[in-house]
């Protein structure tokens, strides 16, 4: 399976054609949207309001003036308080969200997705974002979404059923791996495919860093926000660190690879210093060998460790030469604003932009790398996707339990996957 990948040069050569053909007929882009959507305004609403949730709706008002926050939605309401507050205060009225389009709760996102909107930004956490998506595109908006796109090989599933939807009504998509926008990645990925580098014989790709933050246990919290709140350490929540943070590199391996998934991997990975009842029961480290069809070789690692060297780069190592992500520079472009400028480009020109294909198989790697660390065993594609189990609950509500409850003295380690015990599937 490759993702039907529109490269930024093709989109952009696509794009600029299409509006040159819309000015010749008469018409501008911003015309186009006007027709389509009887407004000029481009309406959004954000989805989980969180640091990076606040952000994106802040680098999408950056990217275009006919932008308009009109709706939030938030598990919580003081996270769409400090959203608001910081979005109004830096873009004043462009920002109209009066009380009766602020949604709180964890089915908050239906109505956001109902109100008068054009456009949905997707930041909550990523085992949420299945639903939110198909909900999105099921009712007709056009999708910025976060990365990871899912935690799961169900996610997986429903996330590319929901790309085919996308397509067939034309809606655009955009993901928050900024790579694909930022201009060192696009040289270079445009270097790679020119043949620059010679055939490749195999990539490196690293997101070793830091220990990242936790939030203190508050009292009247049920166990259910609390893992909601520190969603990171949490498996169901975000995938674990391999797919929460490395899923940027891994998708930059993959990119250079045309957009191929790998076959199979195998892997090591623990809980070395992970400890304590703020730890959740994730890895803090994984190093990955994926293997694709023609026996290429992807180097991974990803940790989350103090006093450790960090590395995160990727590297790929082709016939005639290296190419390194490090070594490269940028051209002041911001990717986080670029992405969005790169969307309601698609969206008033109807260029065809979907980016939950190529998001989604990068996720689905990360996820395969976590069965083979967890597991140590060699897993392959074709069983992660069909086979993988669920991670999500069934019932999900604040009081009600989430899939691992700490033990009696607070910990969760137990539910920690040891290698040679866990199986992803039987
Ligand atoms: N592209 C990047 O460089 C980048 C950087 C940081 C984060 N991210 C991604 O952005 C997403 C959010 O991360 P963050 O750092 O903002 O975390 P965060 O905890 O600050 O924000 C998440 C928000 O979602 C809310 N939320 C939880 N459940 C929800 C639900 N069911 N419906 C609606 N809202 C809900 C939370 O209350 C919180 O406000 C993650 O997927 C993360 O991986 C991407």
């Amino acid at each position: 399976m490759r993702a039907p990948h529109t490269s930024r040069r093709e989109f952009l050569k696509a794009s600029s054609l299409t509006v040159a053909g819309a000015a010749l007929a008469g018409g501008t882009a911003a015309a186009r949207l006007a027709h389509a959507a009887g407004t000029d305004e481009i309406r959004v609403a954000v989805i989980g309001c969180g640091g990076r949730g606040a952000g994106a709706a802040a680098n999408c008002l950056e990217a275009d003036p006919a932008v308009k926050i009109v709706a939030l939605a938030d598990a919580f309401q003081d996270r769409i308080d400090s959203a608001l507050k910081m979005l109004s205060g830096k873009f004043g009225e462009r920002v109209d969200v009066p009380e009766e389009r602020r949604f709180v709760g964890l089915e908050a996102y239906r109505p956001a997705i109902s109100a008068d909107v054009h456009l949905v930004v997707l930041a909550a956490p990523p085992g949420f974002r299945p639903p939110q998506y198909a909900a999105a595109v099921q009712a007709g908006k056009h999708v910025f979404m976060e990365k990871p796109l899912c935690v799961d090989a169900p996610g997986f599933r429903s996330l590319m059923d929901t790309n085919r939807l996308a397509d067939e009504k034309g809606l655009k998509v955009v993901v928050g791996l900024q790579r694909h926008h930022q201009s060192r990645y696009l040289e270079g990925m445009r270097r790679i495919h020119d043949g620059a580098i010679g055939d490749i014989e195999f990539l490196r790709v690293y997101w070793n860093g830091g220990p990242i933050w936790i939030k203190p246990r508050q009292e009247g919290w049920t166990e259910m926000e609390y893992q909601i709140r520190n969603w990171n350490v949490f498996r169901w929540l975000s995938g674990d660190h391999i797919c929460e943070q490395h899923v940027h590199n891994i998708d930059v391996g993959l990119w250079a690879m045309d957009g191929q998934h790998p076959v199979e991997a195998n892997g090591m990975g623990g809980r070395e210093k992970r400890k304590g009842k703020d730890q959740g029961h994730i890895f803090d480290h994984h190093a990955v060998e994926f293997t694709f069809a023609d026996g290429t070789r992807m180097f991974s690692q990803c940790r989350q460790m103090s006093g450790v060297m960090t590395n995160v780069s990727e590297s790929v190592h082709g016939s005639k030469g290296v190419w390194n992500s490090n070594d490269q520079r940028d051209d002041g472009n911001n990717p986080y604003v670029q992405e969005h400028v790169d969307l309601i480009a698609a969206v008033r020109s109807g260029v065809k932009l979907n980016e939950g294909w190529h998001g989604g198989i990068s996720t689905m790697t990360a996820i395969l790398g976590r069965m083979a660390t967890y597991s140590g065993q060699v897993i392959r594609w074709d069983d992660a996707v069909q086979k993988g189990p669920r991670e999500t609950p069934e019932v999900l509500a604040l009081d009600a339990d989430p899939p691992v409850l700490p033990d009696a003295n607070g910990l969760y380690d137990y539910a920690a996957p040891v290698p040679g015990e866990y199986r992803p599937f039987p």
